[in-house]
Formats: structure tokens, C-alpha cells, sequence
């Protein structure tokens, strides 16, 4: 399928059935699609944390308590849970560790490009952490561009997903040990199949019209 097609056709799960798995093959292919997620300057500044079992993804539902609470049977039915990160901070020490890791994958051909890449980012990152001083949100965005990449792929892989800001982070965070490893929690997706019962699957998408969205020039 097109996708413009899947992107219509997707939508956001609000019940899922169960009972049904994703199989591992397919789990890996979505994962490697969201490894390899764009990011300004390649900085991909997030990690993920996958959660299958019912008792990872309860770890997952205590973040949903009160008045995230109509999130929680999202979490607890879902074949897989997705929690994506992001960095608290961009230390020198990860700074080199990407530049090593395009150097290993044949992206410099000489000592040229390779001072270059380390310019350029180091511009951009020194620009966002003391020019406009938000470090954290340009790193937050990188963050969500992973988000649209894996929910694209999912629909391209047949799986059905929740994408939720509807959560308690500092629950979550302190659950996780995110905060101790560098991390913080920025978004969860559910994964898996949709329920006969979920209500949105019947519900035609809405989208505010095209003449109100372009503008050309
Ligand atoms: C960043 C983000 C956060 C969202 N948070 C929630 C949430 O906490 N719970 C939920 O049921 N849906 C959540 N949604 C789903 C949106 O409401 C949904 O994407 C939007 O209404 C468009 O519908 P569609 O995804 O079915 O096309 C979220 C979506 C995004 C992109």
C-alpha cells in the first residue's frame, strides 16, 4: 500500500484485543525502522524501551494513574509498549561516541569530513544549548520525529498503535531508573491489534482541509 493510503488508514487505537501478538520478526523490522529515525545533525538523542510482558507493561500502567487512568487498559492490553526517551544531556563523551560510530559505518572518507560533521554539530548543539538555551527541547523533537517515523512504520507493517502523552513522567522516570541513566520519558506507544470493541477503528478521520493547511507561493 501508498503511504498517503496508510497514512489514511491509520488511526489511533483505543482498544486493543488481547489476545493477539506481535510476532518477532515483525517487532524487529518495526524496530529497525525506528533505529533508523532522522535527526538534526544525526544527533539521535533517545533511547527506547520495549516492554512485553504483562509485567513490564504493568511497570509501564503505574504511570497511568488518576487522571491518566484512560490510558492504563492501553498499556495493560497491548502486545508491546514502546517508551520513548530522551537524553537529559548531550556530554562530550556521547558527542564522540557518534562521531566514532559514523567514522565505523564509512561516512568520512577523509580526516576532512570527518572535523567537518564534528564542526557542524558541535555548532548546532552549542547553539541550542547556549545560544537559544533549549538544549532539551531541540532534543525533545528529534524525539518526536522517531515518534511519526514508528507510527508510519507500524501502519506499513499492518500493527495498530497508541501513541500516548497521557502519562505521569516523573512516575515513569523513577520506575524506570531513566533519570540516573541520563534519560527522561517523553512519549508512550502502544502497539499491537485493535479490538472488535475499539470504537475509533470504525470512525472516519477528520483533518482540517487542504486550503486551510497550504499555502503556495
Ligand atoms: C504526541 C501524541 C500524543 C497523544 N496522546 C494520546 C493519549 O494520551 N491518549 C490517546 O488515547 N490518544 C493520544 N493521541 C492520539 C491523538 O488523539 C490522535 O493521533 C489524533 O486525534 C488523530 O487521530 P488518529 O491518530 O486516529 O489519526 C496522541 C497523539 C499524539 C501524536
Amino acid at each position: 500500500m501508498d503511504l498517503v493510503s496508510l497514512a489514511k488508514r491509520r488511526f489511533t487505537t483505543k482498544v486493543f484485543d488481547a489476545d493477539r501478538k506481535i510476532p518477532r520478526h515483525t517487532l524487529e523490522l518495526l524496530l529497525e525502522q525506528l533505529r533508523n529515525s532522522p535527526s538534526s545533525v544525526n544527533s539521535q538523542p533517545w533511547h527506547f524501551v520495549v516492554a512485553e510482558s504483562d509485567q513490564s507493561r504493568a511497570r509501564i500502567a503505574h504511570s497511568t494513574q488518576g487522571p491518566f487512568s484512560f490510558n492504563q487498559p492501553k498499556i495493560l492490553n497491548a502486545s508491546h509498549v514502546i517508551v520513548f526517551c530522551t537524553r537529559t544531556h548531550l556530554p562530550e563523551e556521547y558527542l564522540q561516541a557518534l562521531l566514532a560510530q559514523e567514522a565505523m559505518d564509512g561516512r568520512f572518507h577523509n580526516a576532512e569530513a570527518r572535523a567537518g560533521q564534528e564542526r557542524g554539530r558541535r555548532g548546532f548543539v552549542d547553539l541550542h544549548r547556549f545560544d537559544q538555551k533549549d538544549l532539551q527541547h531541540w532534543m525533545e523533537k528529534q524525539t518526536y520525529l522517531a515518534l511519526g517515523t514508528l507510527l508510519l512504520g507500524a501502519a506499513s507493517l499492518g500493527i495498530d498503535a497508541t501513541p500516548m502523552e497521557g502519562f505521569d513522567s516523573k512516575v515513569l522516570d523513577s520506575e524506570l531508573g531513566l533519570r540516573e541513566q541520563g534519560f527522561t520519558s517523553l512519549v508512550v506507544v502502544s502497539l499491537g491489534y485493535h479490538s472488535s470493541e475499539d470504537f475509533n477503528a470504525g470512525l472516519p478521520k477528520s483533518r482540517l482541509p487542504s486550503q486551510s493547511l497550504f499555502t503556495f507561493l
